[in-house]
């Protein structure tokens, strides 16, 4: 098995530990498929289909990632979803979605505005004028403290037979912050790291590049769910 497969295997096992109320958000995507009466949906950053597969019952639903082996677990886990592994910036060929859902700051992701312009430049050519285009962004990331590495949580991982220690640093930037997350598989005796940068929440910047992009926000929801996660702002949008 490849370092890459392993760290696919996981990212469940990572994400059953530290999400807690943002599996609220799965409740808020299905109201607003109901809500706009969506039939044919792309989740782009779908992972291992934390959300995508919760969301996907009486719907056509394609599932997007960069990431193969994540799009490998996702498909075992749910084999009906038809899966696009590339990065959504060089995805330009349907345009035929009435909903496209970028969940748990996917639009964030690379840390950088330019990568985040070109995501939205792609997103739009994929739009038509019934096309509803909604994001999570998070705004935690602007007060986050730095961290130097501590143990994160220590635990047995069925997926991959091990027990795992999960360590965790955050550095701060201008414009985003890094997480490095280090696996140590303790029976493999192996490290495997996972590194993400998200840009931070600047709503100035993010509406400029939605305009310069022909998108206008229709909607917008901070926070979903029981705790409000109020610091998630829901953006729907659609073309000028
Ligand atoms: C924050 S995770 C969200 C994962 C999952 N949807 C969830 O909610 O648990 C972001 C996901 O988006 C993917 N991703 C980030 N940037 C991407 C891009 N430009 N194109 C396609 N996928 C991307 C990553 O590989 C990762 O799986």
């Amino acid at each position: 098995m490849t370092d890459e497969e392993l760290l696919a295997l996981m990212y469940d096992f990572y994400n059953e530990h530290v999400l807690r109320d943002q599996n609220d958000d799965i409740e808020y995507y299905l109201k607003q498929i109901e809500e706009y009466q969506s039939k044919k949906l792309l989740v782009v950053g779908a992972g291992t289909g934390r959300v995508a597969i919760p969301i996907s019952k009486n719907i056509e639903l394609s599932a997007l990632d960069l990431d193969p082996a994540r799009l490998k677990v996702l498909k075992n886990k749910e084999p009906n979803i038809n899966t696009i592994c590339c990065d959504i910036v060089d995805y330009k060929k349907d345009r035929n979605f009435d909903m496209i859902i970028l969940p748990y700051s996917t639009l964030q992701f690379g840390g950088s505005g330019e990568k985040t312009n070109n995501m939205i430049s792609s997103l739009t050519s994929l739009m038509d004028h019934n096309t509803v285009l909604i994001f999570d962004v998070s705004e935690s990331f602007n007060n986050k403290d730095r961290s130097s590495r501590k143990l994160l949580f220590s635990d047995y991982c069925r997926e991959v037979d091990d027990n795992i220690d999960v360590y965790y640093s955050a550095e701060r930037y201008e414009s985003y912050m890094e997480f490095l997350v280090d696996y140590y598989l303790e029976k493999q005796q192996k490290h495997l790291f996972e590194n993400e940068k998200y840009s931070y929440y600047e709503p100035d910047l993010l509406t400029r590049l939605l305009d310069e992009n022909g998108l206008y926000v229709s909607k917008k929801d901070d926070g979903y769910g029981n705790s409000k996660m109020l610091h998630k702002h829901l953006y729907h949008c659609r073309r000028l």
